[in-house]
């Protein structure tokens, strides 16, 4: 039987997988709400607040794929816009706020691209952010150290890596485009 919040989350996932809809996403949104409330005293969290890892998959399904990560952000980390690929991915804070930026991709009819922000939000303990399939989004860590869960879909290295699918921007004169050739 499972014995942290840890393994009754993942459990929770696996058992809820299939396809993308909506009901996977809140099925996967509320487990994730869970284990945000998992008490610090439960030894995987206390180690990840003691180590503050900058990076550490926390658990990888070895039938559907899915992985979870743990960040540590320090106060002002910057990733700039970037879709995730094919996967999707859920942003859920433990500790600290993130400010999340999203924004849609236009070309123009000489095929020139830049992006457009929609908006930002600031992300706080206890809450979570879903990022869809072709979702373009930035975070910036304004109240650190922080701690996230970062949920994906997929093993979003090997999205990038091996497959480039991963679009990641570069600001020119002020706007968010594609990167130089
Ligand atoms: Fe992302």
């Amino acid at each position: 039987m499972t014995d942290n919040a840890l393994d009754t989350a993942m459990a929770g996932i696996r058992s809820a997988w299939g396809p993308l809809s909506t009901h996977l996403v809140d099925a996967c949104r509320s487990q994730l709400d869970r284990l945000l409330k998992a008490s610090v005293t439960e030894p995987w969290l206390a180690a990840l607040h003691q180590d503050r890892p900058a990076n550490q998959e926390l658990y990888r399904d070895p039938l559907h794929g899915f992985v979870l990560l743990a960040h540590t952000e320090q106060a002002g980390l910057y990733r700039p816009p970037h879709d995730h690929g094919r996967g999707w991915v859920i942003y859920a804070i433990q500790q600290g706020e993130i400010e999340m930026g999203t924004y849609a991709r236009v070309e123009d009819l000489d095929g020139s691209v830049r992006l457009v922000k929609r908006g930002s939000t600031v992300v706080r303990p206890g809450q979570a952010q879903v990022y869809l399939p072709g979702d373009i989004h930035d975070t910036r860590c304004i109240g650190g150290p922080a701690l996230l869960f970062r949920f994906t879909e997929r093993d979003l290295k090997k999205e990038d890596k091996d497959e480039h699918r991963v679009a990641r921007y570069v600001e020119r004169d002020d706007v968010w485009t594609v990167g130089s050739p």
